[in-house]
């Protein structure tokens, strides 16, 4: 997090949970318009909310898995301690005790690898949700035809990714940053933070990073500023 310096982010993957603050307002924005919508006009507005939140985080999950997981799973440095080789996958509080260890800890393998499964999984998930929701809000626009009991099960459907979303958030933060955060160095972690906040592929490459400032604060704002000028002048990208 920020450190004495409260205009500067300590470690540049510290950006993630500042991202997700912004996920978590459009998924909280989209959310109450699905507890309010009524007619098909609130459902097409709903859609268009909604396709805005989906097209970000499948941006965010697909540029994490290719610049920030694989790598680290790739990287695979050698751990020295730690011998539990139980499946971890999915419990998240036995991750939590391994990370709550420390840099000097150091992770067995197979705690690394419960902790990417973990992503992987979640994204997947995620990634399925959210096209489901897609599908119903789809359905009832092609049929013209709004009843409340689609509306509640539409709105029951946005409360679940929106939970999912928060439960991933929660375990990314704790267990990928971490290894972020011990394992890249300043300069690989300028070069993942911008890949997740500019699409040069995008006519507008700046469609992300424009949205995370829109939903912060001024103090959270002035922290992505200082982040773009920092990687922005970072000169050795990797290719
Ligand atoms: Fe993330
Ligand atoms: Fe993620």
């Amino acid at each position: 997090m920020a450190t004495e310096n409260m205009n500067r982010l300590e470690d540049p993957i510290d950006v993630m949970p500042l991202m997700h603050k912004a996920f978590r307002a459009v998924s909280d924005r989209t959310e109450e318009m699905a507890s309010k919508a009524s007619t098909l006009e609130d459902i097409e507005e709903l859609n268009q909310a909604f396709g805005f939140w989906v097209k970000q985080i499948l941006y965010h999950a697909t540029v994490e898995d290719e610049v920030m997981t694989g790598p680290l799973k790739d990287g695979q440095p050698v751990r020295d301690n730690e011998t539990e080789h139980a499946d971890l996958a999915g419990k998240a509080g036995e991750l939590a005790e391994f990370i709550a260890k420390g840099p000097g800890a150091g992770l067995a393998e197979s705690v690394r690898d419960a902790a990417f499964t973990l992503e992987d999984e979640q994204h997947k998930e995620l990634e399925d949700r959210f096209h489901e929701v897609e599908a119903a809000l789809h359905q009832v626009l092609g049929d013209k035809k709004v009843t409340a009991r689609t509306i509640r099960h539409i709105h029951s459907r946005v409360m679940g990714v929106r939970i999912l979303e928060l439960d991933h958030f929660e375990n990314e933060e704790a267990f990928v940053c971490s290894l972020v955060r011990d394992e890249i160095d300043e300069a690989g972690q300028l070069y993942m933070v911008r890949r997740l906040l500019i699409d040069d592929s995008a006519e507008d490459p700046r469609w992300i990073i424009d949205w995370v400032h829109s939903e912060l604060d001024e103090a959270d704002q002035a922290l992505l500023k200082d982040l773009e000028v920092r990687f922005e002048g970072a000169v050795a990208q990797p290719a």
